[in-house]
């Protein structure tokens, strides 16, 4: 494996680093998974992380005396794993300034819904309650506001009528674990490039 090296920071499941996981060794991305650091001890995709033979951090924010120090710890950790691009999949948490001091247009958040609409910890019920017809995937640049960044790629996902929230998460999940890797290849081929708020994608 060699190319592009990713940090992924997690707070869950980490169905989303597996898609990446799978898409890099595949060769679908032409890079690898340097390091997956959560914030959280018992999220499965630490477990994920091990079982693809992946250094695998957990950094506990509560171990750290000031919000400072633990975002020194993430860079640093980062840094050592020789970090090309920060992965935000499913990291619940808002990235300090040093990290994003450290990877400027380097670190990568992903949403489940078409930013600007529905921001925050709830964008998938937050579109369902507000009964929006059509919601989606969003990958977006991160920067020191919460999903606020410049987009990269966006993907819709329709509401159905006989959807419930759960249905509706499942095909957002669908989607984000198509586009994620997607968007991941082309950063790894330097394919994508940013002009103020306007990012470009170069096809294959
Ligand atoms: C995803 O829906 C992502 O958009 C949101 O958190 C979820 C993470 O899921 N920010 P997983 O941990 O990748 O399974």
């Amino acid at each position: 494996m060699s190319g592009t090296r990713f940090g992924v920071l997690i707070s869950g499941s980490g169905s989303n680093l597996q898609a990446i996981l799978d898409a890099c060794a595949s060769g679908a991305i032409a890079g690898e998974v340097a390091i997956v650091i959560s914030n959280k001890a018992d999220a499965y995709g630490l477990v994920r992380a091990e079982l693809a033979s992946v250094p695998a951090l957990h950094l506990d924010p509560k171990t750290f005396a000031t919000r400072g120090e633990y975002d020194h710890a993430l860079r640093l950790a980062l840094d050592e794993a020789r970090t090309d691009f920060v992965v935000m999949a499913g990291y619940m948490k808002l990235l300090g300034a040093e990290v994003l001091d450290a990877y400027p247009q380097r670190v990568v958040n992903l949403h489940p819904a078409l930013l600007p609409s529905f921001p925050g910890a709830h964008g998938i019920s937050d579109a369902f309650n507000a009964g929006v017809k059509i919601t989606g995937v969003t990958v977006h640049f991160a920067n020191e506001v919460f999903d606020e960044g410049p987009i990269i790629a966006q993907r819709p996902v329709p509401i159905l009528e006989d959807d419930t929230v759960d249905t509706l998460e499942e095909r957002i999940h669908e989607v984000e674990h198509a586009l994620f890797p997607e968007v991941l290849a082309a950063i790894a081929d330097g394919r994508v490039t940013v002009e103020g708020r306007r990012v470009h994608v170069a096809s294959r």
